[in-house]
């Protein structure tokens, strides 16, 4: 179910990293029904620039508080405006939207490979996952000060790379990923010590070798993808992908049929 709050307060705004902002409001409604990997549509200012909302995933919840918690990084002129809000002032906010991550089972081995802030819903996830589940991350970003500060206040093993080397290993990490993926498995498919599923978050290009790899090992891969959106609800089909669905090409709506899929859903346009 889904709640439009007009006048959602707003808690706090606090800086994270460079131009990156961690928002958070009170809806009760939302934190109560929202679930990982689904997101919110956030009118951004009070003119008509920017007319639309603008889509952001769930970073946690605090559902006992009712508080509903959003990153962001300042890309264009409605995260500059959503990072002007202070707390105290309101916020209008649909949410939750779209379909989460699947999450239905305990006791397993969990990757979660997040890139820049695409480790935003990995951290509502890992807060459902953590208590059943082993849980490992490889957290990438293009430097230090573009990874959230909340990816390194996890209490699970995590791994960090960035391209510039200013922080973990200098490189992309989908090159962690993959040595963790040979050194557990030693050439062999599908040991015991190998992930059990795999939950990624983050640029095209690191999701598209995420999906390359998951197959290879034999773990299902879920992916959160980002699309340009205008309504949000699967009115405009301004979201739509190139998808595979029981072996016949369709279209997904990223922003109802998603913003997650199975791997083996996505056509990537390489
Ligand atoms: C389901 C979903 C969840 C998202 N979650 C987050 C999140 O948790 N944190 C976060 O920082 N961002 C997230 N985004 C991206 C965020 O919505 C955009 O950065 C934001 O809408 C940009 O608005 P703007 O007015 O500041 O910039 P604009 O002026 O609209 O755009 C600035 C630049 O960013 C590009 N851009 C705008 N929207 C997107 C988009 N959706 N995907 C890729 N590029 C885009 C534009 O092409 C342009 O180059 C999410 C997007 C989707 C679809
Ligand atoms: S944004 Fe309108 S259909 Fe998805």
């Amino acid at each position: 179910m889904k709640f439009h709050v007009p006048n959602a307060a707003i808690v706090s705004q606090v800086q994270t990293g460079e131009n990156i902002y961690t928002l958070t409001i009170s809806s009760p409604d939302i934190a109560r029904e929202a679930q990982p990997g689904q997101f919110a549509h956030l009118r951004c200012g009070n003119s008509a620039d920017p007319l639309l909302r603008r889509p952001l995933s769930i970073n946690d919840v605090e559902r006992d508080k009712g508080w509903v918690t959003f990153s962001y990084q300042i890309v264009g002129k409605g995260t500059q405006l959503l990072s002007e809000l202070k707390a105290g002032e309101t916020l209008d906010v649909i949410g939750p939207l779209g379909q989460g991550f699947k999450t239905d089972f305990s006791g397993k081995k969990i990757g979660l490979i997040g890139g820049g802030m695409g480790i935003a819903p990995l951290i509502f996830l890992s807060r459902e996952l953590s208590q059943e589940n082993q849980l490992q991350a490889f957290w990438g970003a293009r430097s230090k000060e573009l990874l959230p500060t909340f990816a390194t206040a996890v209490e699970f093993p995590y791994a960090i790379a960035t391209e510039d080397g200013s922080s973990g290993r200098k490189g992309l990490v989908t090159e962690f990923l993959l040595e963790q993926l040979s050194q557990d498995t030693q050439g062999t498919q599908n040991t015991e010590e190998s992930f059990d599923f795999l939950f990624a978050c983050g640029p095209k290009p690191m999701l598209a070798a995420v999906a390359r790899l998951a197959p290879k090992y034999n773990i299902p891969l879920q992916l959160s993808l980002e699309s340009v959106m205008a309504c949000g609800v699967g009115a405009c089909l301004g979201c739509t992908i190139k998808a595979k669905k029981h072996g016949k090409e369709t279209q997904f709506k990223v922003c109802q049929d998603g913003p997650v899929f199975w791997a083996e859903e996505v056509l990537w346009d390489e």
